[in-house]
């Protein structure tokens, strides 16, 4: 059984294009693989707030080092991550937006990625290293 995460990014709901492209591809994979979960992580529907001078003065410390003001500073950051973590399967679905990606998914990436690099970093010491899946694991993007 796959844990499948669909990280949805448009702003719009029933108009959207790439929600009706995630929603496609849960439908096509569950016929194939139909012991496998999904999980939704809105991105653009529901705010992921900008990290801010709090987060970047958290983030850098050893999560086993921090003050109980540093660990607010990223409890969201660690919960996408945890989050982030139990999937073994990737789907994105983003519009484009000004040449560029949606600000909801920018600070998800900056608020969960960037950051799962920064937790690496302390826990195996590579700085290549920075999804951390020791399984195999498939990535769409639409
Ligand atoms: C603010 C804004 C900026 C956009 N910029 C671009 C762009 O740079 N290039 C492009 O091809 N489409 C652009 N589009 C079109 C969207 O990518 C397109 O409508 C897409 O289907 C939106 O995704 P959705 O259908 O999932 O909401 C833009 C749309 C909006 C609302």
């Amino acid at each position: 059984m796959n844990k499948v995460l669909i990280i949805n990014a448009s702003v719009r709901k029933e108009r959207s294009h790439s929600r009706k492209l995630t929603q496609l591809f849960e439908k096509n994979w569950q016929k194939k693989h139909p012991n496998d979960v999904f999980t939704y992580r809105e991105v653009g529907l529901e705010e992921i707030p900008p990290i801010n001078e709090k987060w970047i003065s958290s983030a850098f410390i050893k999560p086993s080092e921090r003050t109980k003001e540093n660990q607010s500073g990223v409890a969201l950051s660690d919960a996408l991550v945890k989050e982030f973590k139990a999937h073994d399967v990737y789907v994105l679905g983003t519009p484009m937006y000004n040449w560029s990606i949606p600000s909801g998914l920018k600070a998800y990436i900056d608020g969960s990625s960037s950051y799962l690099g920064i937790i690496n970093r302390f826990e195996i010491k590579s700085p290549f290293y920075a999804i951390g899946q020791s399984k195999p694991s498939h990535t769409f993007v639409f």
